[in-house]
């Protein structure tokens, strides 16, 4: 394989192609399952490319390994196997809830005609290594008259001995919804609602998740459509959550939509409950409707998925931690020096950051390519237009940065500030063709800095390993 330096040390990618939303996540007998759209051999796909599942497992988050293609397209799911969740049984076997995607003759993203989604279950009770045949619950014909043809991506969860599905719609007057069903034993499936809220709120709502924290109901979707403003909706398409009010089984009322991330990179997130009770969101780090040129297509892949991150919630916000497991890939533990100057030879670290006033201003340069800089005010994350492919800046308004961590990962840069409260994704390209190295300098006079290097997961090693 020709080297590249863009590979990514600890975060999931394809092996090859395409990835774009997290699928399927749980754990089950103990094993973790992290699937994901996947078009494997084709980095760079046009809209009619049949998109399938990719596989990783393993005991950890972070210990996985990649199990191939459970299923690909057949007659159910034709053009694309579509997004969707896994349901673990007491039993152990995993029941994977997804959209089945037909396209038909003519512009398939026409909204009253062009496609059919199908909702499908396929079932593994060996953890992955087999599945069963896919079963078709219920599909176009059977959603409510008032939706157009988009309609997809379910999640499921239990409560009880009850079954919820939320699927994500785009409704006939042009705006976003979602349709909650209900069902006894995971198979018959029945209308609840449709909820949505009161004044349109984009046109369409893609991967939506469902699930309460703290005993509040939480609604997270993706609106696409919505125009931009000063400091939000800075991206083609959005990615946030809702606070709601009331009962699953009633109208429920929307809290404020906040956005999850405000870089360049995140959509599509979705978030499971693993053994240990933690609530764990993963993200696509990237977004549809091809943003900017991902110079890596070139390279025979597009796409990573964001690092694991646990959800806290804090008053009516929702905090995204990275799971701890990442910290037994730290390596060299480093600081700064007197000059504020910090070398990653291998552009993959782990760096946290106290800052001694929280008002103070301060910035951190790395490499020529990127900068984050804090006015007392408003934080901006700042790419050159050859690392960023022509995307200048993100910004979001701080009433003071207390912390901060840094994930760096070679292509990728993750910015936790304030515990999570405020998080910052982005894929950044800088010269790396003959090394690594990414020269840091952080100018924050009186921060506590503490800085890892990140030794690759096994997953991503192999791909170093083939460099050499
Ligand atoms: C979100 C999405 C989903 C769909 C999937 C297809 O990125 O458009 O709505 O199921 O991607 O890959």
């Amino acid at each position: 394989m020709k080297r590249d330096p863009w590979r990514l040390a600890y975060h999931l990618m394809p092996p090859d192609g395409w990835l774009n939303d997290p699928n399927g996540l749980c754990e089950a007998n103990g094993v973790y399952h992290v699937y994901f759209q996947y078009a494997p051999n084709t980095p760079a796909p046009d809209g009619r490319m049949a998109r399938t599942w990719g596989h990783y497992a393993g005991p950890d988050l972070i210990n996985l390994s990649f199990k191939g293609v459970p299923f690909w397209p057949e007659t159910l799911d034709r053009d694309g196997c579509y997004s969707g969740s896994a349901l673990v049984e007491d039993d152990g076997t995993i029941d994977l809830y997804y959209t089945g995607n037909i396209k038909e003759a003519g512009d398939y993203d026409y909204i009253h005609d062009g496609r059919l989604s199908n909702t499908i279950l396929v079932k593994t009770a060996d953890g992955g290594r087999t599945y069963s045949d896919k079963h078709l619950l219920f599909g176009t014909p059977d959603y409510p008259k008032d939706c157009t043809r988009h309609v997809r991506d379910p999640k499921v969860w239990r409560e009880d001995d009850q079954y919820y599905m939320v699927l994500g719609a785009r409704m006939n007057d042009d705006s976003g919804a979602v349709l909650f069903y209900e069902s006894l034993d995971g198979v018959s499936w029945r209308l609840l609602k449709i909820e949505k809220t009161g004044e349109p709120f984009g046109y369409m709502w893609e991967c939506p998740d469902y699930f309460e924290m703290d005993g509040q109901p939480v609604l997270a979707f993706c609106p696409q459509g919505l125009e931009a403003e000063d400091f939000c909706f800075q991206n083609n398409h959005q990615s946030g959550y809702s606070l709601l009010s009331g009962d699953l089984r009633g109208k429920q009322m929307f809290g404020p939509f906040r956005e999850w991330d405000m870089g360049f990179d995140f959509y599509a997130p979705q978030s499971f409950v693993d053994d240990r009770g933690r609530r764990i969101m993963i993200g696509w780090a990237g977004l549809p409707d091809k943003p900017y040129g991902n110079p890596t297509a070139q390279r025979g892949w597009e796409n990573c998925l964001t690092v694991p991150r646990v959800l806290i919630k804090k008053g009516n916000r929702i905090l995204q931690k990275p799971i701890s497991g990442l910290k037994r890939l730290r390596k060299n533990p480093s600081r700064p020096d007197g000059e504020g100057r910090l070398t990653l030879p291998d552009a993959s670290g782990d760096i946290e950051i106290a800052f001694a006033d929280p008002a103070s201003s301060w910035d951190i340069q790395m490499g020529e390519g990127v900068c984050l800089h804090y006015n007392g005010c408003i934080v901006r994350l700042a790419l050159d237009e050859k690392t960023g492919c022509g995307r200048d800046e993100r910004l979001a308004r701080l009433d003071g940065v207390r912390n901060a961590r840094l994930l760096v990962d070679r292509s990728i840069l993750e910015i936790y500030l304030n515990d999570g409260e405020t998080v910052f994704t982005t894929r950044y390209y800088a010269d790396f063709e003959t090394d690594r190295r990414l020269e840091m300098k952080f100018n924050c006079a009186g921060a506590d800095i503490y800085a890892w290097e990140m030794q690759p997961m096994p997953a991503n090693k192999i791909y170093d390993e083939e460099e050499n």
